[in-house]
């Protein structure tokens, strides 16, 4: 892509950019008086404005209802959660049975691993990245332990070679072949959280399968970032929280995906809970546990109207805007704040600036990132952070020494690119 550091250029980019008015479906923060430069919509996505409406239907209906408002509501609650399923499906490339929206992420996890990790003495092992987000390191940990296994010796990460920051995928299948006899799982994030490197999702499942185990991944920072195809890649078991790309408030009720080979399988082992038993016996008060056929067998409670009618209101955004369009332009502007960077980088080094003090140290492939760029500190510390920040641009950081970055097509700029490089020169010279 031939880009320019410009303003000029920038703006052009947004004249010809076709899901520019999205921008304006958000509330955009204003912090200490001063309008931001968004880059954390990895770790909470920005409020939509329709979510408030979205809420009030609710917040009225509960009023105005009370326990009627189970079935008699503008949206009745009693089956609530299935007006999000297709939403939730298209986005991430599954069929409508294959998805409920239920929980938390790590909780989710939890109960897919009842179902999807029964080790024995034979296969006990979980291939995993190394670095992994620490919930997830914690999920797994205790699964292995509850089974009575050592997680030292059940849990493979596969690490970046040495001196390098991403997971080459060649070393991701040699590890999943040497340890082929003991596999029970494959499990991964879908991206990373810390460097956004993407894995080929269909490949590690292939893999898996070829070595008798199954594979699983943790889609909180993939959902709503990158297009998937969950169902025809054969993935057996996914989950990934709403709060991030997916915008739908801090904590939110989360998601899940399980292939129909699975869904469809009522005998599968799992926790149980009333939401999971079959719909039309539910309020017969029996005893004895029968799941539903499909992911809502898996759901325990009835669902919080509250947060769903919030996340109901983002899934609406992104059926229409759609995934490829969404992909396309994450793209582009992704590409423009590694052009910028590297732009910047360069200036300073001809202007006799002898270290730039920041690296890119995510994916310079698109194919192989989201929108998030990881940037690691080299001889500097947490305070050119802080000064980030400072000047008006939300990131995160990630000990020890990551700066995270997240351009979101829904509602970035390429102006907020552009003014993001003025900011970064100053600071770095
Ligand atoms: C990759 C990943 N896994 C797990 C979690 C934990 O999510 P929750 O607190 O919703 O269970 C997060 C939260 O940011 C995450 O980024």
């Amino acid at each position: 892509m031939d880009f320019v550091n410009s303003l000029e250029h920038a703006r052009k980019l947004d004249d010809s950019d076709p899901l520019k008015h999205f921008r304006n479906k958000f509330h955009h923060p204003v912090i200490k008086g001063k309008k931001v430069i968004y880059y954390a919509g990895n770790s909470l996505g920005l409020m939509p404005k329709s979510s408030k409406a979205a809420l009030d239907i609710e917040l009225d209906d509960w009023a105005a209802l009370a326990v009627e408002g189970h079935f008699e509501a503008t949206n009745p609650w009693y089956n609530y959660h299935q007006l999000l399923s297709p939403l939730m499906a298209e986005i991430i490339g599954a069929k409508e049975s294959e998805v409920v929206c239920m929980n938390s992420l790590t909780t989710n996890l939890h109960l897919l691993f009842v179902s999807f990790y029964r080790p024995d003495q034979q296969r006990f092992k979980i291939i995993s990245e190394s670095r992994m987000f620490p919930s997830d390191r914690y999920m797994l940990e205790t699964q292995v332990k509850f089974h009575g296994f050592d997680p030292d010796e059940a849990i493979i990460e596969v690490e970046p070679r040495e001196g390098e920051f991403l997971i080459r995928e060649d070393d991701i299948l040699e590890v999943i072949e040497q340890n082929r006899n003991e596999l029970a799982l494959v499990f991964f994030g879908g991206v990373n959280y810390f460097t956004g490197q993407w894995f080929d999702l269909q490949k590690l499942t292939t893999a898996a399968h070829n070595a008798g185990a199954l594979a699983g991944f943790d889609l909180a920072h993939a959902a709503g970032n990158m297009p998937m195809q969950l169902h025809d890649w054969d993935i057996d078991f996914a989950a990934w929280c709403s709060y991030k790309y997916l915008n739908s408030g801090a904590g939110n009720v989360a998601g899940v995906f399980i292939h129909e080979k699975h869904a469809e399988n009522t005998d599968l082992p799992r926790f149980g809970g009333w939401w999971g038993h079959d719909k039309e016996r539910r309020f017969l008060m029996e005893n004895h546990f029968q799941p539903m056929k499909g992911a809502e067998g898996w759901q325990l409670s009835n669902a919080p109207i509250l947060g769903m009618a919030v996340k109901k209101a983002s899934l609406e955004i992104f059926a229409e805007a759609g995934m490829p369009a969404l992909r396309k332009k994450s793209i582009k502007l992704t590409a423009y704040l590694e052009f910028i960077f590297r732009d910047i980088f360069e200036q300073l080094k001809k202007a006799g600036v002898a270290n730039t003090k920041l690296k890119i140290i995510s994916p310079t492939d698109p194919h192989s990132r989201g929108c998030q760029l990881s940037l690691k500190l080299i001889g500097a510390d947490k305070s050119l952070f802080d000064s980030i920040v400072e000047k008006g641009i939300i990131a995160d950081f990630r000990e020890p020494d990551v700066i995270r970055m997240a351009p979101v097509p829904l509602y970035n700029s390429f102006e907020d690119i552009y003014r993001t490089g003025v900011i970064l020169k100053a600071l770095l010279s």
